[in-house]
């Protein structure tokens, strides 16, 4: 079964959150099974340091922004067959969406158009390309494709779209469509027009043969006024075609025991000890002091509102206030006014708050093995790979009761009963107010107290298996249905 899977990030090649990891993760789970997966992304600035055996195997004139050459290539870290979509003009910046002051390229709807439409010529056939049987669209950035398969008049090969976060949908001005080569009759309100605007993320909801959400609860939600981001009437009229999917997380690249960013022999669920070990090198690199017996605190996003980056801002110092022995560290880059707001807090706690803005792999393995609570409030979270990287590594996250981290935190509830505490594995909290966090914070401090029973969260988050093993079967048989002619393990 040949999957060509298209996205805009891919870990390692191209990265701004979770999708990245979600995409790489699922592609290389599925490749190690009976389906042969091949990335195509674009060519960004700095994506060919990560692979190897280039060869150029078209130029696709005429996609949106002019010609781009289609190089195949390898990627080794992934073992991952790749293809890259290079037009430098659009492509060889320095950021993937937005430029160094922060605002969005003016370009980015031809950018992501001119993906699309290369994957709808890939799927059409090209020479020296094996077609694929399946397209798999991820996000807004590839949700185009399913349209331009239909106006190639590709029947064949079956389009999956899976969301990640409907926040993000591709808004653009309609009169683009020219431009973009999207025919009108694919740009009425029951397809991609909305409120007179050309919302991409819209038309591939529409057009997709299956739509896949990446949580169970997510699913549900973006049904709603609250989370369906004004998408929830035609998710709803979509919804026979849709269907829920766990991510997973790598555990070769997040493993405790064998961490290639870390240093020393790390540790697992039986022996948690070199732990410390790690919480010291934090505490060094945050400049915080290096007291044992206090709680670490970290927090490693995207500095967002949908991350409650603003929600931490205010309850960090009322957090700091109540407990001596808590420490705060927090690393991430995002919106600006975030960005120093926290770093302000950071400078009323000398030693005892630290802030990093910037981001970067070696130092997100080193917060979560460090870390002895991680803090991931979300106003929504499609699913929440960052929490459960946490629990991997013995940091038991505190997280909001939304999207996915409400299929997968599991809070012991009021009491401490045996029953409970075979389950638990974090803390959840209801509510968008710095108090509802603090409190959710003061009842993380309060199990500290408790060593047996905060070990017991710890270990069961370390044990349970969110791996892609878990979940890449369930993509595999969705393809299957789509395409039931074609024999598992035919490649
Ligand atoms: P989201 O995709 O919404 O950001 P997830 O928790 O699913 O949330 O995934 C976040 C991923 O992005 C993790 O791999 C995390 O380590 C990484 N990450 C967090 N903050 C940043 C940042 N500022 N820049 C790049 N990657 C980040
Ligand atoms: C998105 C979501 C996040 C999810 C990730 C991977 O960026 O915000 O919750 O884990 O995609 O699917």
């Amino acid at each position: 079964l040949n999957i060509l899977a298209v996205s805009s990030e891919v870990y390692p090649l191209a990265k701004t959150g979770g999708l990245g990891d979600a995409v790489s993760g699922l592609a290389a789970a599925l490749s190690s099974g009976a389906a042969r997966v091949t990335v195509l992304l674009p060519a960004y600035q700095g994506v060919s340091s990560h692979v190897d055996r280039m060869r150029r195997v078209a130029t696709l004139t005429d996609l949106p922004g002019g010609d781009a050459e289609l190089w195949a290539a390898h990627c080794p870290e992934l073992d991952l067959p790749v293809l890259l979509l290079k037009n430098d003009a659009l492509y060889a910046r320095s950021g993937l969406y937005l430029k160094p002051d922060g605002t969005e390229y003016e370009d980015n709807a031809v950018r992501f158009a001119a993906l699309s439409q290369a994957a709808a010529r890939i799927c059409q056939g090209i020479l020296g390309l094996q077609r694929p049987h399946v397209v798999h669209a991820h996000d807004w950035h590839a949700a185009l494709v399913p349209i331009y398969l239909r106006q190639r008049r590709v029947e064949d090969v079956k389009s999956v779209l899976t969301l990640h976060n409907i926040a993000f949908q591709g808004v653009f001005p309609m009169s683009l469509a020219p431009r973009l080569g999207i025919e009108e009759a694919y740009c009425t309100s029951d397809g991609l027009e909305h409120w007179g605007q050309m919302n991409f993320l819209k038309g591939g909801i529409r057009y997709a043969d299956l739509i896949t959400v990446v949580s169970g609860n997510y699913a549900r939600e973006i049904l709603t006024p609250r989370f369906g981001c004004g998408l929830e009437h035609m998710l709803t009229q979509r919804r026979a075609d849709l269907i829920s999917i766990p991510n997973g997380i790598d555990t070769v690249l997040w493993n405790p025991r064998a961490d290639q960013f870390l240093d020393g022999e790390g540790f697992d669920a039986e022996c948690l000890e070199n732990k410390q070990r790690y919480k010291k090198a934090l505490q060094e690199f945050f400049g915080l002091a290096p007291v044992a017996g206090t709680t670490l605190m970290a927090m490693g996003s995207r500095l967002t509102t949908q991350k409650m980056a603003d929600v931490a801002m205010a309850a960090i110092p009322r957090a700091l206030d109540a407990h001596p022995d808590l420490q705060v560290c927090v690393m991430g880059q995002g919106e600006k006014g975030l960005e120093q707001g926290l770093l302000q807090v950071a400078e009323r706690y000398p030693g005892r708050c630290g802030v990093h803005v910037g981001f970067d792999e070696p130092q997100a393995h080193l917060l979560h093995a460090g870390a002895d609570v991680l803090l991931h409030g979300s106003r929504f979270e499609p699913f929440g790979l960052t929490p459960l990287y946490a629990m991997r590594y013995g940091s038991v996250p505190i997280g909001s009761r939304v999207g996915g981290m409400a299929d997968t935190i599991v809070d012991p509830g009021g009491g401490v009963s045996t029953a409970a505490m075979r389950a638990a594995n974090g803390i959840l909290f209801d509510g968008e107010q710095p108090d509802d966090m603090l409190g959710a914070i003061h009842r993380a401090m309060a199990l500290r107290r408790t060593p047996d029973v905060w070990r017991a969260i710890q270990v069961n988050g370390m044990k349970t298996d969110y791996s892609w093993e878990k979940s890449a079967p369930a993509y595999l048989s969705a393809y299957q249905a789509l395409r039931p002619d074609v024999m598992l393990g035919r490649i």
